[in-house]
């Protein structure tokens, strides 16, 4: 069967085509290392056969932190302390790749995460600045954080860039067998893609070239410090709406991603994994049918790239199809894999059922806690 076998990219050779994307546990301590029961989960889900497993996100900057209990990866303890995850998802034979992250406006703060300026109480009549060092590319707030960013000066994207390079050498030298770029679902660098976050007139907002400029150098200063063969991978909205192609409410069309995809391949990029607004799509499509297949295939037109396709894949029989015709090469899932980790280990083994996930959105709220209906 096709989603059985491996998958060969550069240095990376993955068990099978289904990947683990990249899931936010919530399972480390507060000050961002992983726990023992993180790399118990990938330890499980590596003997469950996935493919490869790509990380929750992890912050390269301190001040990146999407949300409490993320991975860290912004200092040497924790990038030391990875370790764990990455002998966990060895030990069991999968290759493990970690996904990098700068939040931004949308990054979840804990009541008393010290990046707040002000007590909670008066958040509201001073607008809810957060501590002034959360970047955004234009000052507009976050509809579901209030957060309004500071946006970011020349210096900053220097910052960035370096940050991120830094980061991907230390991975590549903790033994990950790839990165991604969360380029993605409404953080940092998905906002600067979006006109409806990026206001600037500078070369960093306006048209798509400017508005993906700041993670092409990203990508660029990371494939520098990793070499040509190592994989990046960058995550990417196929349009900022589920609905909408044209992107609802000002935010990044299809078309746009569609070059967006491609500026992204020219800085360095080995894989686009093909994401969006899957919050939307969740309950619509329940049909074990991908939800951003037909991007995909509009992605496949225009380059010769690896591409993973992840959101909505819930039937075997499906997956094996649209392997088969070659579009995407990799497929991506989260949610069945939190209710059945072993469900690869299960198509493999000949049963055929369909994933248990009924998309009940209980996983997302809690912060990726085990599934209650897991068996
Ligand atoms: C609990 C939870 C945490 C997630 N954390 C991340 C994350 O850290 N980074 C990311 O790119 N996507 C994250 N996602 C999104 C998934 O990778 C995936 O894009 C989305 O769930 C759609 O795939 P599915 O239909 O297979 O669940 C998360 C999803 C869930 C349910």
């Amino acid at each position: 069967m096709k989603m059985l076998e491996q998958f060969a990219f550069g240095t990376l050779a993955t068990r099978n085509r289904i990947v683990r994307s990249a899931t936010a546990e919530s399972l480390c301590t507060l000050d961002g290392q992983p726990s023992a029961p993180l790399a118990e989960i990938y330890r499980t889900l590596a003997e469950g056969e996935v493919g490869a497993i790509i990380t929750g996100y992890a912050y390269a900057l301190a001040d990146g932190k999407p949300a409490d209990r993320a991975l860290g990866f912004h200092d040497d303890v924790h990038v030391r302390a990875s370790a764990s995850l990455v002998e966990a998802v060895h030990g069991a034979g999968a290759p493990i790749i970690l996904q990098l992250v700068y939040g931004g406006s949308k990054s979840k703060l804990a009541k008393d995460d010290p990046r707040w300026l002000v007590p909670e109480d008066a958040r509201e009549a001073e607008d809810g600045k957060p501590n002034a060092t959360i970047w955004g590319p234009s000052a507009v707030a976050n509809d579901a954080t209030g957060i309004v960013p500071t946006p970011m000066q020349a210096t900053d994207f220097e910052a960035l860039a370096s940050s991120f390079g830094r980061a991907a050498a230390s991975a590549k030298a903790m033994g990950f067998d790839g990165v991604e770029l969360h380029c993605a679902h409404g953080y940092l660098l998905s906002q600067f893609l979006s006109p409806r976050f990026n206001k600037r007139t500078d070369e960093y907002g306006g048209s798509i070239t400017n508005r993906a400029r700041l993670a092409c150098e990203c990508v660029r200063a990371m494939r520098q410090k990793v070499g040509d063969e190592y994989p990046l991978f960058a995550k990417l909205n196929s349009c900022d709406s589920f609905a909408d192609p044209e992107g609802l409410e000002g935010g990044l069309s299809q078309a746009d991603s569609l070059e967006a995809a491609l500026l992204l391949e020219e800085a360095g990029v080995s894989c686009i994994e093909v994401s969006g607004d899957w919050h939307h799509a969740t309950g619509k499509m329940n049909q074990g049918q991908p939800y951003f297949y037909d991007y995909a295939c509009e992605l496949r037109r225009r380059t010769a790239l690896p591409l993973m396709l992840t959101g909505g894949w819930r039937d075997a029989r499906i997956i094996e199809s649209h392997l088969s015709a070659d579009v995407v090469q990799l497929v991506g899932m989260s949610r069945p894999l939190i209710r059945e980790p072993y469900l690869v280990a299960q198509w493999a083994s000949g049963k055929m059922d369909e994933s248990q996930c009924e998309e009940c959105g209980i996983c997302q709220k809690h912060g990726g806690i085990p599934c209650p209906y897991r068996q």
